[in-house]
């Protein structure tokens, strides 16, 4: 065996990958029994239904879009549970793309609705515009960023105020999630501890319902504690759909048309569809790693600039029936990256720049219709632009990525397309 195929079969132990060879039937990461399976399934449909219309005939409890929205699907937004596909090209966002609102709660709610039912209107416009950042290798090699900017037009709701946060993000994958739930947090606060001072992430505790600190996990911010939570959030605030743990969508008090709209239940998602949705994502896997995948000389060079003391590469997960090895390549900490990656309020001022370390794995599938946007704007069109924008926390990390001879950044980087 050459010392390449060890690497691999040492990357194949790890639990949750599966072949994809159907991109539309992402397949499960272990083996589901009848009613998991039905579960799963029906998921998949609820996932891939474009909602309607409260009171449409014949809509079999898919009823209920709106009447403020971004999307009438989950699949609109992760392609067949992909991160959304579409980098943005010259002015227009990809159609994954969702602009929160942080900061005061405001007339507009938590997120910034560019669609409306017939009879409404929808709350405003994107409009995106990009500027251009270079610089240069110590090797002297020229490399050029862009940066986005974004503003917010025919607001339909008056001004936004100055200290409004718009909070531009992209769908991530939703692959791998039942592995990343099944985390243990002590094994979060493990890696923490063994982290540099100068690494060191925070822990993104929230309450759940009753009022007990879960770990943030999902979303760029691991706002959300787990599945369920993401779940009902989107179909609330990206779709309009009420469920059991959101029973308000994403009307605010005083947008009296969205509020006095026809309801399509209540809730609009049943438990069962919820449920199924749950189950689905639960046990999605996440792609293989593809055949003849880069040299694990990548992987060294991986170590030794430091990108894998926040993108860890062994994490334990709790399966049920014992304990298994992932390899995500996060550590579900929150890292601040510096203020080119921040959040910006209206009047510019800069509000917050911690993100969640993003998971690695299924990379090669993410790129492999070359056009994925990567961060979590979108904005890096490459592995390598994402990496210089690495900043704050990650600045060793990226100084000493720029500092490698130009063939072994390559061998990084295309180990990175690989995982
Ligand atoms: C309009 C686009 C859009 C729609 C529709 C949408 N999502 Fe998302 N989804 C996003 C964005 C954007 C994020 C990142 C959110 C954040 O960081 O706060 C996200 C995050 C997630 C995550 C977290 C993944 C991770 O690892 O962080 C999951 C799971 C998810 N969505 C599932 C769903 C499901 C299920 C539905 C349908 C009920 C759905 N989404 C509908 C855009 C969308
Ligand atoms: C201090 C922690 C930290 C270090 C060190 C670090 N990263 Fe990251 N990485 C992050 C965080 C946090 C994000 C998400 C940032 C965002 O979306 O704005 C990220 C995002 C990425 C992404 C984009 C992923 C996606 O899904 O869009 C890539 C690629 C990446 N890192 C590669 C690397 C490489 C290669 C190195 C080493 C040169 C490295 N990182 C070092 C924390 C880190």
């Amino acid at each position: 065996m050459t010392p390449h195929a060890q690497g691999d079969s040492a990357v194949s132990a790890a639990a949750g990958r599966a072949p994809f060879p159907e991109r539309r039937s992402p397949p499960a990461w272990r083996d589901l029994d009848t009613e998991t399976r039905e579960a799963f399934d029906l998921g998949l449909a609820i996932f891939n239904t474009s909602w309607v219309i409260a009171g449409t005939p014949n809509a079999q409890r898919r009823d209920g879009l709106g009447p403020l929205f971004v999307a009438a699907s989950c699949d609109g937004c992760h392609n067949n549970g992909a991160r959304g596909r579409g980098e943005p090209v010259g002015n227009r966002l990809p159609n994954s793309f969702v602009m929160q609102l942080g900061g005061p709660p405001t007339v507009y709610g938590a997120v910034f609705a560019t669609q409306a039912l017939p009879g409404h209107v929808s709350e405003g416009r994107v409009e995106l515009s990009w500027s251009a950042r270079d610089g240069r290798y110590p090797d002297g090699e020229g490399w050029e960023l862009r940066l986005p900017e974004y503003r917010l037009t025919q607001l339909a709701f008056g001004p936004l105020p100055g200290d409004a946060v718009l909070q531009p993000r992209i769908a991530p994958a939703t692959f791998g999630s039942g592995l990343l739930e099944a985390v243990p947090h002590e094994a979060v606060m493990r890696i923490r501890a063994l982290q540099s001072h100068a690494v060191r992430g925070e822990l993104a505790w929230h309450e759940d319902a009753d009022g007990k600190p879960r770990l943030g996990r999902f979303g760029w911010q691991a706002q959300a504690i787990s599945i369920e939570d993401q779940t009902a959030r989107a179909l609330a605030r990206e779709m309009g759909l009420t469920s059991r743990p959101h029973p308000q969508d994403d009307c605010t008090t005083q947008q009296a048309a969205c509020r006095n709209a026809p309801q399509g239940g209540s809730p609009e998602v049943s438990d069962e569809f919820l449920g199924a949705l749950v189950t689905l994502q639960a046990n999605l896997a996440v792609p293989a790693r593809p055949a003849g995948a880069a040299a694990d000389s990548g992987a060294v060079l991986f170590e030794r600039t430091g990108c894998a003391s926040c993108h860890q590469s062994v994490l334990p997960v709790d399966t049920g029936s014992g304990t298994a090895i992932i390899d995500a390549y996060t550590d579900l900490l929150l890292h601040d990256m510096g203020e080119g990656l921040a959040d910006r309020r209206v009047d510019g001022s800069i509000a917050g720049s911690q993100w969640r370390t993003a998971p690695l794995w299924g990379m090669a599938h993410a790129l492999a219709g070359g056009d994925a946007g990567l961060l979590h704007d979108g904005r890096a069109r490459s592995v390598e632009e994402a990496v210089l924008w690495h900043d704050g926390q990650a600045r060793d990390a990226r100084r000493a990525f720029e500092r490698l001879p130009a063939a072994e950044r390559r061998q990084l980087l295309d180990w990175v397309g690989s995982l």
